[in-house]
């Protein structure tokens, strides 16, 4: 049987057509050429398609990646968080302290489980949970009279929160730590790579992330034997010895067997895909520096850029719409802050009324970000701006 073939055709060098694409997804599959789609053939001919041998691999070579002792593979990054809490035994009557700058599935979790998010601030430079917020959280969290039991830091854009201040307030108050690491999976803290940070971390996989898959998936890291016991049993209904033998209750949270396949290729490649995120950001902030607010990362992290994301204090929807019309996409990660939102608004806030967060809400603005960005389309996306913000 001959290979198949990619139908991505390829893209001239130099050229800059637009508009241009936020994420190319394509241009990975073109460097990918026919492997991810082996892969998936692959599968499809030996059919074992609910946690097939793919899935085992993938968890191998994702501990092997990040370090962790365990990776357990699920459904998504939501279900990894939702596993994550359960297995903690998270419920009624306990507060998890989530940045309100976040997107749902940080908190959403917390409250379906019958727990309470109690939203904490931000910092302005890094987008990342305010370590001195957490006690301000723990506060709060008393005062509706719940249990304060863990802290769930969010790696926003894809650099991990400032850890060592986290972990320290943590300690001081007896809470245990869960990293959502859904955009930061790939990248560093001060020698330790995300995944192995926290009690818990999970990622997601969603097409857009920095390692994405061709639909949903997610992962749970953990150095813990008896935890990742937990989570196996919870991500296949709380199965016992096998799935008829239920010994607790659980979930359907398993990662379809092609989507493993499918994450097997790309995370090949991933590590060369980080080297060539940094390459982009560093453009960037050379060159934006002095429009904008560019993004800083902490000494000693490092950041996989699931998002570059400036800072624009004047009149940020019209410089979004110019960069349109001139052929630029943009995102606004996030419009509104959750302790804002319908659904979140009458959780319990740490004390100062979050203004970070809604301050960020109102300026953030995601430029075209992703490993295949050439020079020709970054200075398309520079030029552009400069025009924006000029009016
Ligand atoms: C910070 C954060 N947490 C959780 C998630 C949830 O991941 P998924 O979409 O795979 O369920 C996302 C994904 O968008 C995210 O950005």
């Amino acid at each position: 049987m001959s290979q198949p073939q990619p139908q991505v055709q390829p893209k001239p060098e130099g050229v800059v057509s637009a508009p241009i694409p936020f994420i190319d997804l394509g241009a990975q599959r073109r460097r990918l050429g026919a492997r991810v789609d082996a892969a998936i053939l692959r599968v499809v001919d030996h059919g074992r398609y609910i946690m097939g041998p793919e899935v085992g691999q993938l968890e191998e070579r994702l501990r092997d990646f990040c370090g962790a002792r365990h990776a357990i593979a699920c459904a998504s990054g939501t279900d990894a968080l939702l596993l994550g809490l359960m297995a903690e035994g998270i419920g009624r009557g306990d507060a998890v302290l989530v940045p309100s700058f976040t997107f749902a599935s940080s908190a959403e979790v917390v409250a379906l489980l019958g727990a309470t998010p109690v939203f904490v601030d931000v910092l302005p430079e890094t987008f990342n949970l305010d370590p001195a917020g957490i006690e301000a959280g723990v506060a709060a969290a008393r005062a509706a009279r719940l249990a304060p039991r863990a802290v769930m830091t969010v790696d926003l854009f894809g650099q991990p929160a400032d850890y060592d201040a986290v972990e320290a307030v943590c300690a001081a108050h007896d809470l245990w730590l869960i990293a959502d690491a859904a955009q930061s999976f790939g990248a560093r803290y001060r020698d330790r790579p995300v995944g192995t940070i926290g009690r818990l971390a999970t990622t997601s996989f969603f097409p857009a992330k920095p390692l994405g898959c061709y639909g949903d998936g997610g992962a749970v890291f953990t150095d813990d034997d008896a935890i990742a016991e937990r989570l196996r049993s919870l991500r296949v209904h709380g199965k016992g010895s096998d799935k008829y033998d239920n010994v607790r209750i659980g979930i359907n949270g398993r990662i379809d067997t092609l989507q493993a396949a499918v994450l097997i290729e790309k995370l090949a490649i991933f590590g060369d895909e980080i080297v060539a995120r940094d390459a982009v950001a560093e453009r960037y902030a050379e060159a934006l520096g002095d429009l904008v607010t560019v993004p800083r990362v902490i000494d000693g992290a490092t950041s996989v850029w699931a998002q570059y994301t400036v800072r624009v204090s004047a009149d940020r929807d019209g410089v979004a719409a110019r960069l349109k019309a001139a052929g630029v996409p943009t995102a606004i990660y996030y419009p509104k802050p959750l302790h804002q939102q319908t659904a979140y608004r009458d959780f319990p806030v740490a004390g100062n009324g979050l203004p970070v967060c809604a301050a960020l809400s109102g300026e953030v603005l995601s430029l075209p970000m992703h490993p295949y960005l050439d020079a020709a389309t970054q200075d398309w996306v520079i030029g552009a701006l400069r025009g924006a913000l000029d009016g």
